[in-house]
């Protein structure tokens, strides 16, 4: 029978730490071709996106399906959430449906988990680094508890256009990362950061590219059209580029293909995958100077490693409603 799981189970069995091992155990099986990963099918309605996005991998046992909308007007029109999605989870023995699962906050997790790992692979190493995080909305939480998991920090910095929002965002997480945070007037100020991660609906750059400091890194995680672009021209030739996939960086990265499209650089700019950094193939940060760029569009692979794990934990504490459907 499967097992229903709402978004309040998931939060209770689904915390960072465990949900970045398992997401570059997945980066790794997709660069050693043990993962399952086609192409996602995107839906555009008027007024969003919908996103079917199926993988399986087969190290980690996980066989999922997770259907995501984003919708940039809900929250003022609607009082929802930008992105919403639910994971339908598969046996891979027998194909049996074992879980449906909301997965809103598990996309949160698993998109913080990934910068999570590509902090702890590509940021300098040193203690007491400074996060600075542009947008205060629902996926800069969990990439702050991200680079927070993957280094020890000393502070954080964030900017949201809103200023209302900065301000829920810092009564929220500096409790619960017991972490001082503070609001920033400007873009400019962020870039005083170590570790920088760009989580907004922007679809224009939010920060002046030459302005970044040697040594940085960035995540960055927003805009997923190749017409939008959280980080200019500037930011992205300036760095080391790492991608999630080179084929998503390549289709659907604002990013990286307006800059190529100006003839700023080629696509061999696009340095790496994460999992050939993960699994050695390909060296990560080469010195302390060096600027790094994580791009992020965000594979099923991580949703199908976070859903396999919540419902692991879930058999395991007793957690969820068994149906007949
Ligand atoms: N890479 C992935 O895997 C992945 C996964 C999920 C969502 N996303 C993307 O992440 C982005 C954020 O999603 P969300 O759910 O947190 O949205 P949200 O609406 O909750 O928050 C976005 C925040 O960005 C702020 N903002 C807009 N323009 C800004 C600017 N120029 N400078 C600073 N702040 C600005 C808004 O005021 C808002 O507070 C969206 O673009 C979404 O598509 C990526």
């Amino acid at each position: 029978m499967p097992m229903l799981l709402t978004r309040e189970e998931v939060m209770s069995l689904l915390d960072m730490a465990t949900c970045i091992d398992v997401v570059e155990k997945a980066f790794a099986e997709l660069a050693d071709g043990t993962a399952v990963l086609p192409l996602r099918i995107a839906i555009r309605p008027p007024d969003g996106l919908a996103l079917y996005m199926p993988a399986y991998l087969e190290g980690l046992g996980a066989l999922a399906c997770k259907v995501v909308t984003v919708y940039k007007k809900n929250p003022a029109r609607f009082g929802l959430p930008t992105t919403i999605g639910k994971v339908l989870l598969q046996n891979p023995e027998t194909g049996e449906v074992t879980c449906i699962m909301d997965g809103g906050y598990l996309t949160a997790v698993r998109t913080g988990a990934a910068s999570g790992v590509a902090t702890r692979h590509l940021a300098r190493k040193q203690e007491g680094q400074v996060a600075g995080v542009f947008g205060a909305g629902v996926q800069a939480r969990m990439q702050l508890w991200a680079m927070a998991e993957a280094r020890r920090l000393s502070s954080a910095i964030v900017y949201d256009v809103s200023g209302e929002a900065a301000d829920a965002f810092i009564a929220e997480m500096s409790p619960k990362l017991d972490l001082e945070i503070r609001k920033a007037a400007s873009p400019d100020e962020v870039l005083e950061a170590d570790i920088v991660c760009t989580a907004t609906s922007s679809p224009t750059p939010v920060f002046d590219g030459s302005r970044l400091r040697p040594g940085t890194h960035i995540n960055g995680i927003g805009s997923h059209t190749p017409d939008a672009r959280e980080l200019d021209t500037e930011a992205a030739k300036r760095s080391r580029l790492v991608g999630d996939s080179r084929e998503a960086c390549l289709g659907e990265a604002g990013d990286i293909i307006i800059p190529i499209e100006e003839g700023a650089f080629g696509e061999s700019h696009l340095y790496a995958e994460l999992g050939e950094i993960i699994t050695g193939r390909k060296p990560g940060r080469t010195g302390e100077e060096e600027i790094t760029l994580f791009k992020s569009n965000g594979l099923a692979i991580q949703d199908a490693a976070a859903a396999k794990v919540v419902y692991d934990k879930a058999l395991e504490a007793g957690v969820g409603t068994e149906v007949t459907l």
